[in-house]
Formats: C-alpha cells, structure tokens, sequence
C-alpha cells in the first residue's frame, strides 16, 4: 500500500524514479510524485492519477542524480495533487507509506507553534515534524528522536536540503529494502523497483538507519552503531514483471497457473516427499488459519478439506477480526498465515499475537523474506513468482496447491487416507496441467456476454463449492464493480432470496458430490424465482440455463480447478465493461495498513 522508491547515483534519478513507480504500481495508484536535486534545489512534481500522468509533467532532459518517489493509496485525505507525496516543510522533504496514528495530537503541537499545513495527510506532520527536530541540527538525531515520538507504521524516504548527495530511510512495520550496485544505491518498498538495475538486496529492519549516498549504503542503529547487513538474491526474473503479448496481467497470470503448480509439485510428487515436508504438522492437534481477502477463501477452503479428510478442527478466521479478538489456541495449535505478499498489516499483527502467547506459527507466503515469512516460525513458501495483477489469482492457486497437499498429509495421518490414494492423488495433481488446459480453452466470453449488464450476480455452493464461491464473487465485483455476493446454498433463503428477481443471474457450484442433492434442491428455489442459473459442474445439467463443465477429478484437488473458470469468467466480465482490469478502483495489492 503506497510504493516508495528512492535513488542517488550515476543515472538520471527521473529515469530510475518513473520506471520504478510503474512497478510498484500495484501499491496503489490514485495520485504519485517525486522530488528530486537539481543544482542543490529540490523540486517536487506531483499528479492526481496513475504514474502515467506524473509521467507528463516530467522534464527528463533536467539532471538530478538523487531523488525520492511515491505511489499512492489514499488513506488521510482524497486523492488529489495537494494530498500526494513528497511531503516537505523547509529543510525537509519526504515520502511515506504507513498510518501516523498520533497525527492529529502532533498536528496540532507544531500547528501552535506556528506551523501550517496544505493537506490532509498524516504524512506531511512527518515532514512538519522532522524539520521541527531538525532545528538542533543533527539530522541522524533528528530522525533517531522522531522514532520515539511516531506511533503508528511508517515506510519513509528523506531528503534533506543541506545534504543533497543522501537519502535517509527508516521504516516500522511497513516494508522497505535497499540496494546497490556500481550505478548507485536504490531504497524501494519491493524489488521490482529496482530489480532491471540489481538482484541483489538488503532488508531494513526496525531499528535501523540507512543512508544512501551514490557510492554507499551505511546502516546504523539507533546507538549510531553501524550494522552489515545480509544481502539476499531475488530469484525471480524481471521478465515476470511484463505482459508477454496478454492483454493484462491478470490473464497472464491465470495462463500461468498450471505452471506454478507444476513448480510447488516437484518438491511434494511422491509419497516420500509429501511426508518429507509435511511431517512438521504431526504434533498439532488443531489449526487457526488467518488471512485477508482471497487469502482467507484459502483458508476457508482449507477448512473444509482438512476438517472432512483429516477431522481436525480448523478455524478460519479474517486477520483485520483475529486481532482483536480471543483465540483458544494451545500447545497442540498451529496459527497459519496465508498471505501472498507477507505484508499485509492485519495479518502481520495477528502472528505478532500469538506468536507472544507462544503459539507455534507457520507462514504460507509468496514474498520471499517478506515480515510474515521472516516473523513465523516455519514458512512454506508458494512460488508464485511476481503476481502484478492487483486480483490475485496465481497466487490464490498456489496458496490452494499448499494446503491441498497439507489436507492430504493430515488425511493420510489421521488415516482417512490410505498411501496408495494419496500417491494416487500426487500423480493426478503432478498432470493437472491437462485439465487446466481443457479449462483454459472454454470460450468465456460467451458467458461474460449474459452477465456483464447486471447489477447483481450471486454465486452459491455448499462445502468447499461454497469457499470457492466466495472467491469467485470476490473476483468479480473487485475488477469488474458489479454488485456481487457468495452464498452458502442452503442459507440463501434466509433474507437475501429476495434480491432474486426475473432473468437476476446466480452462478451455482455443484462439484461436490457428497451434498450435490441437496445444492440442487436449492438452485431449484432460485429458478423458480426467475433466475438465470449458470451451472459449475462436472456433468451436464439439464435443468440449468448454461453449464461449464469441470473436468473430473479427485474431490480433494477439485477446488483447484473450479476457481480457474471463474476467474477467467470475471477477467471476460470486466473486459466487455471496459474496467481497469489490472488496477481496479480504490484497491491495492499489498494492504500495510489496518
Ligand atoms: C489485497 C489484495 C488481495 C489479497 C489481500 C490479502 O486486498 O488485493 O488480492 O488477497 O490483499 O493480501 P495478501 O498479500 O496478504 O495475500
């Protein structure tokens, strides 16, 4: 949530300040900025809109070899050029990503000290602050003694008038990451920011200080004492970050989920190997699942598998709720936190929870050294590679790949499945790929054509059909913005049966065998008020108005396949409504804020 990226060095920093913005995009995107050194000025340039309107307001043949950026998802005060970043006060100029929670008190502090404000944000009192501190004239004092007065999280790069040549940044349970290489020195919210200039990097942890110059990157504590720190290798390519010849990312992403399960399959296609990595969840005798957004629909789905096919109790619970909340874990618990990018606010502070209460945890992450895959104990990571479409939907496969085969495990453990079923299970999942392609070739389009005008669609299911739904709904009212919602089949009766009108469209999911009487019973009660039923099924219904066709496969991998369908469904739906498929309205990929 609000991508930051800063640079000194050899390079035009307007270059490798727009570039980087583009791909951080994904953070947020309803107004951007940058401020940069010119002949010892800093200049600031801001826009309402997406980088590519920042991007014309820019003068590129001006040189500047350092400058700080933002991208922003507006959380104090509209999205408008006053309220986007940088952010100065004198000396000072700055960019943040993060919640000021005591911004009002210390507004009003520097307010009657004779300070005035422009915007609404909780941002510029950083700035107010900082310069206000500054007057002693020790910057690294400064920003040490700013940190004791901040609450709240906060992501921050810092220009400072009289030190042209550096960039200070700090951080608090918002990411940040710093990186060099013979061109210059780099600090971003997430690699792709950098990642066509270097590889390699280094994470900033909560104590520390770093400045950047064009030659250096010194990290100090809040003693002043200097710190090495480890450099990591991002492993993916930056070619992940580019659409390949599809006309979004989303779609692309979609296309390459087959090949994500194909990787997370190697290291779990054999009996052996599946025990080899899973053994870690024998002594737990009950799991809490804790995620936001599609996310959680893993857990949700996880829930079912793990209770019917292993009967372990599992609670899934949505992370901005768990935090605040009782838990009843113990000693046999395990707290798992499914997170695509392992910095997500609600999620973080709930691992922070338990982990105090000593509960073991085990992050479920594709964000390589991301908070959650860093702060829990265990972490299984899901090797999505980069997902840039803001709607998740390879990571969401990938996340349901893991705890699929965590489901199997505990099954086999728990002796509700025999070894030869589970091997037979792995080989299935290890040639999914044919049936995703079978998927894959369906013409959604046609479909997309009858839902696209209405203001409503419902998706109903029981079981694991139910999780799915959920997402399914999800997907569709996040990029393409109508009116959507998932209902547990048996519970639609209860109140919101009245929305369905004359022709209103509900896409019903009736893959589970176990209790497929039962939903068609109530697929029958939206008919006969007039719906138009469109069918998830593995089998031809007849009473149904339409049907997609879900290849047949092993129960337990069903959901795996269900979900592709609807995505595709939503992708075709927001296509025809001509939407922003990749940055819908007022959302943004990475949410650290609560
Ligand atoms: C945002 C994204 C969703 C994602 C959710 C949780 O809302 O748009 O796609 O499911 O955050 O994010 P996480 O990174 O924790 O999976």
């Amino acid at each position: 949530m609000c991508g930051i990226i800063g640079y000194v060095g050899k390079k035009n920093s307007l270059h490798v300040l727009i570039n980087g913005l583009k791909r951080l995009e994904y953070r947020g995107y309803d107004s951007a900025g940058v401020a940069f050194i010119n002949k010892n000025n800093i200049e600031i340039i801001k826009e309402k809109g997406k980088v590519a309107e920042l991007e014309k307001k820019i003068d590129f043949t001006k040189e500047s070899n350092i400058g700080i950026s933002h991208t922003r998802w507006a959380t104090h005060g509209a999205a408008n050029e006053i309220n986007a970043h940088p952010h100065s006060c004198e000396k000072i100029t700055l960019v943040h990503n993060g919640i000021i929670e005591n911004y009002e008190i210390l507004k009003k502090e520097l307010k009657q000290k004779g300070y005035t404000f422009y915007s609404e944000t909780d941002s510029e009192v950083v700035a107010v602050l900082l310069n206000d501190l500054y007057k002693e004239n020790d910057i690294i004092e400064s920003i040490i003694k700013m940190k004791k007065i901040l609450k709240g999280s906060y992501a921050l790069a810092i220009l400072c008038s009289d030190y042209p040549n550096q960039i200070y940044t700090i951080r608090k349970d918002s990411p940040l990451i710093i990186a060099k290489d013979s061109e210059g020195s780099y600090v971003a919210s997430d690699v792709p920011a950098f990642l066509e200039y270097t590889n390699k990097y280094s994470i900033l942890a909560e104590e520390e200080i770093a400045i950047l110059t064009k030659d250096n990157i010194e990290v100090i504590n809040n003693k002043k004492e200097k710190i090495t720190k480890e450099t990591i290798t991002f492993e993916g390519d930056i070619n992940s970050s580019q659409k390949d010849g599809y006309d979004h990312f989303m779609l692309k992403e979609i296309f390459e989920e087959k090949d994500v399960i194909k990787r997370i399959m190697k290291d779990y296609n054999t009996f052996d190997k599946l025990i080899e990595k899973m053994k870690f969840l024998d002594k737990y005798k009950k799991f809490d699942i804790i995620a936001c957004g599609s996310a959680y629909h893993v857990g949700v789905v996880a829930k079912y598998l793990i209770e019917e096919f292993a009967n372990i109790p599992v609670n899934a619970e949505i992370a901005s709720e768990y935090r605040y909340k009782n838990n009843f874990l113990d000693k046999e618990s395990l707290a798992i936190f499914i997170s695509q990018s392992g910095e997500t606010a609600d999620s973080i502070a709930s691992l922070r929870k338990v982990k105090a209460e000593g509960i073991d945890t085990l992050g479920i992450v594709n964000v390589v050294g991301s908070s959650i895959a860093r702060e829990s104990d265990n972490v299984i990571y899901t090797k999505a590679g980069p997902e840039i479409a803001v709607a998740t939907t390879k990571a969401f496969v990938a996340q349901l790949t893991i705890v699929t085969l965590m489901s199997l495990y505990l099954g086999y453990k728990n002796k509700n499945i025999k070894k030869d079923k589970v091997t037979e299970i792995l080989k299935e999942l290890d040639i999914i790929e044919n049936n995703i392609d079978k998927l894959l070739k369906y013409d959604y389009k046609e479909i997309a054509k009858l839902l696209y005008k209405h203001e409503k669609i419902f998706f109903i299911g029981r079981g694991y059909d139910y999780a799915i739904a959920l997402e399914g709904s999800l997907k569709l009212k996040e990029i393409s913005y109508i009116h959507s919602e998932a209902y547990a089949a048996g519970e639609l009766k209860h109140g919101t049966i009245s929305l369905i009108e004359e022709n209103t469209p509900v896409i019903c999911l009736l893959t589970d065998e176990n209790i497929i009487d039962k939903t068609i019973s109530n697929i029958k009660e939206v008919k006969a008020r007039g719906a138009y039923t469109i069918g998830v099924s593995n089998e031809e219904h007849e009473f149904l108005n339409n049907n997609i066709i879900i290849p047949k496969t092993k129960r337990i991998i069903t959901p795996l396949l269900e979900v592709i369908p609807l995505q595709l469904i939503s992708y075709e739906v927001a296509k025809l409504r001509d939407c922003d498929i990749d940055k819908p309205r007022n959302l943004a990929k990475s949410v650290t804020v609560e």
